[in-house]
């Protein structure tokens, strides 16, 4: 007792409500998973009490931290929802297993929160989707109207907060998915799945504005990061990406209604292995929407495809003789035959200091729509080697207005 001052025991015992509201100096609340009922032995579903544990620590008011122990942790569909009380800390130091159970399959997310400002997820643990059982049962590359896999994290409506120190293996589906984010810092991450899974997207964003994602490792089957319509003011910094195919923007333009992405910067990435380097792709034909101030810069490419791609083109249920699937479904829309056509503006876009080797011999593709060609597209300080002894490699480019700085190889587009 002789180290606290007389005044501070008087103040409590006046005010005892300034030391109770004081959030900021208190130390965290803790909720340990396991005082819940949560079991740990791999096999019990024990969602019902990570969620018992969720909610009291979401009313408590202050700080709260939501603990999961070492321990192998089965939780089946699960979604943590707010708003809270105070600032939230989820702390995931087991491991978490999705289920393999194929009835529990076709649900769209596996770990959700939604609605919660300040969270922080965190702690040196994995997100397990066991992927491997499900993606047999994914069939969206033949068919449209497929039922979509699990989601292993996914944010919704989530503001101010950070995802570091986490990792997650094998999702069925994406691994990490922002939808209506604001401000979210995400790093210290590592993602991992096979080469050939199916739609093993790293981090996929749309509708989100402030995201910052960092020191991130992606190796995947899909993309490593990829953002749709309404991405804002994202930064991206020190990724290894590889397997997987690579950083993109879009698909654009699928929707009828207008989608943008905007101001987007990518600095300071490996893509190693990967089908593409940085890329923006957008459905063709589409309607009218725009993708600008996109920045590519520091970029390091190591037997990537297709290092730097814009693809306008890009409809991978049209066949190439016959460009028709025409359905309701997703809006999807190709045309019967003669050009599809984009309609999605790409304008402000800089590719530089962008180095290193293309397994293929095309390392520049640069395909814009005929009807809104690309414009203010600047290549800066390119040095790109075709890896196979095929001669140099070379740039395609069409419907592309800008300039070109610096050392150009391969040249000729702009
Ligand atoms: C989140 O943090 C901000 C800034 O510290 C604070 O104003 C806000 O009340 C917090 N919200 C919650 C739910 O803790
Ligand atoms: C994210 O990081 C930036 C600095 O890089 C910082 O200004 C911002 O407050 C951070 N946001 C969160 C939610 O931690
Ligand atoms: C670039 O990213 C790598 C990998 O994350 C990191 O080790 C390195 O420090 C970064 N370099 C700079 C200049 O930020
Ligand atoms: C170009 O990018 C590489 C890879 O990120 C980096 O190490 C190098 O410092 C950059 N060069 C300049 C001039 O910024």
């Amino acid at each position: 007792m002789d180290s606290i001052p007389a005044f501070k025991i008087v103040l409590f015992l006046i005010f005892p409500f300034i030391t109770a509201d004081a959030s900021t100096i208190l130390p965290h609340k803790i909720f340990n998973v396991d005082n819940y009922g949560a079991r740990a032995d791999g096999s019990t579903d024990d969602s019902q009490a990570f969620l018992r544990a969720w909610n009291d620590a979401c009313q408590w008011r202050g700080r709260s931290k939501v603990l999961i122990p070492l321990g192998n942790y089965m939780l089946n569909s699960v979604t943590f929802v707010g708003p809270c009380n105070g600032e939230m800390i989820f702390v995931i130091k087991g491991t978490l297993r999705a289920p393999t159970n194929p009835a529990l399959f076709f649900t769209n997310t596996w770990i959700g929160f939604r609605y919660v400002d300040n969270l922080t997820l965190e702690g040196g643990g994995y997100l397990d989707g066991q992927g491997a059982a499900a993606w047999p049962h994914n069939d969206c590359s033949k068919n449209i109207g497929c039922l979509p896999l699990p989601i292993s994290l996914r944010l919704d409506f989530i503001t101010n907060s950070r995802i570091q120190k986490l990792r997650s293996i094998n999702s069925k589906n994406a691994h990490i998915n922002l939808f209506a984010c604001n401000n979210i810092n995400i790093s210290h991450v590592r993602l991992s799945a096979p080469g050939n899974s199916p739609n093993t997207d790293g981090i996929h964003i749309g509708f989100s504005n402030n995201i910052k994602i960092s020191s991130v490792n992606i190796g995947t089957g899909d993309d490593c990061i990829s953002m749709v319509s309404g991405s804002q003011n994202i930064v991206i910094s020190d990724v290894f990406c590889g397997p997987g195919h690579g950083i993109s923007i879009g698909s654009l333009g699928r929707a009828f209604a207008k989608e943008y992405v905007m101001h987007i910067n990518v600095v300071n990435t490996t893509f190693r292995n990967t089908q593409n380097g940085v890329r923006i792709k957008t459905w063709s034909p589409s309607s009218p929407s725009l993708a600008s101030d996109i920045n590519f810069q520091d970029i390091i490419m190591d037997n990537v495809n297709n290092p730097i791609i814009i693809d306008q083109d890009y409809c991978p249920f049209c066949s190439p003789t016959n460009k028709l699937i025409v359905t309701s479904l997703n809006n999807l829309r190709c045309f019967l035959g003669g050009e599809s056509i984009s309609q999605v503006q790409i304008r402000d876009v800089t590719f530089r200091n962008i180095s290193g080797t293309s397994s293929s011999k095309v390392a520049i593709y640069l395909q814009c729509s005929r009807v809104v060609p690309c414009h203010k597209v600047k290549l800066v300080d390119i040095d790109l080697a075709y890896r196979e002894a095929g001669g140099p490699a070379i740039a395609s480019c069409s419907n592309v207005y800008g300039a070109s700085y610096g050392k150009q190889v391969p040249s000729g587009c702009l």
